[in-house]
């Protein structure tokens, strides 16, 4: 069991199952739902208009996941799950960034997937600040993995050093041991 920070663009990634983070509709995006559709290809977009819509253009709720192939993606599945819009931190938006990271780890282990990868989750147009969401993550895939013993290896995947530094400091500040990749 081991909990890995790396810096690279996850689509590359060839590992059972990368997270998208993504938005209700799941019809793709900016940022790395845009990189992860791009790599996947058109199917992709395909499998996520075919899932049930919650409600009309929700198909996967704030905090919620929902599991496709991966295609034309190196990776076998795309997790995706939406992170909550940062709206200062008073409107539920720890509980539900951490329900992204929980959801998702229940998702890939119906899915026997072993090894997965998350983005920074809400740090980029949903303006989540970078420590307070790393925190938030690494103390909840931390105490998932000791919980349930899998996914074997989880990976936390940075675009950018900035976010790999925080990853860091909140893997030292919370005491959560931190595999050399
Ligand atoms: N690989 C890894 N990480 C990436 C990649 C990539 N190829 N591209 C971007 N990122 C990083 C960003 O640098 C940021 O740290 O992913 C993190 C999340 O940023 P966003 O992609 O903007 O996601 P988020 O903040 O959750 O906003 C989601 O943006 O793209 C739209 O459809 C999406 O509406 C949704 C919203």
């Amino acid at each position: 069991m081991s909990i890995e920070i790396i810096q690279t663009d996850i689509t590359t990634l060839r590992i059972d199952a990368i997270v998208n983070a993504a938005n209700e509709s799941l019809l793709g995006g900016g940022g790395v739902d845009g990189a992860i559709h791009r790599a996947a290809g058109p199917r992709l977009q395909e499998a996520c208009r075919a899932l049930p819509e919650f409600r009309p253009g929700v198909r996967c709720p704030t905090g919620e996941a929902r599991i496709t192939d991966g295609f034309e993606l190196p990776a076998r599945f795309v997790i995706h799950t939406v992170g909550p819009v940062w709206h200062g931190g008073g409107r539920g938006e720890p509980a539900l960034l951490t329900a992204c990271h929980r959801n998702a780890l229940a998702l890939a282990r119906e899915h026997e997937v072993d090894s997965i990868a998350f983005p920074a989750i809400s740090c980029g147009v949903y303006g989540y600040p970078r420590d307070a969401a790393a925190g938030v993550a690494l103390s909840t895939l931390a105490e998932e993995q000791h919980r349930m013993h899998t996914p074997h290896r989880i990976i936390l995947c940075a675009f950018d050093s900035g976010m790999a530094e925080a990853w860091r400091r909140a893997a030292e500040r919370l005491h959560v041991a931190i595999a050399e990749g």
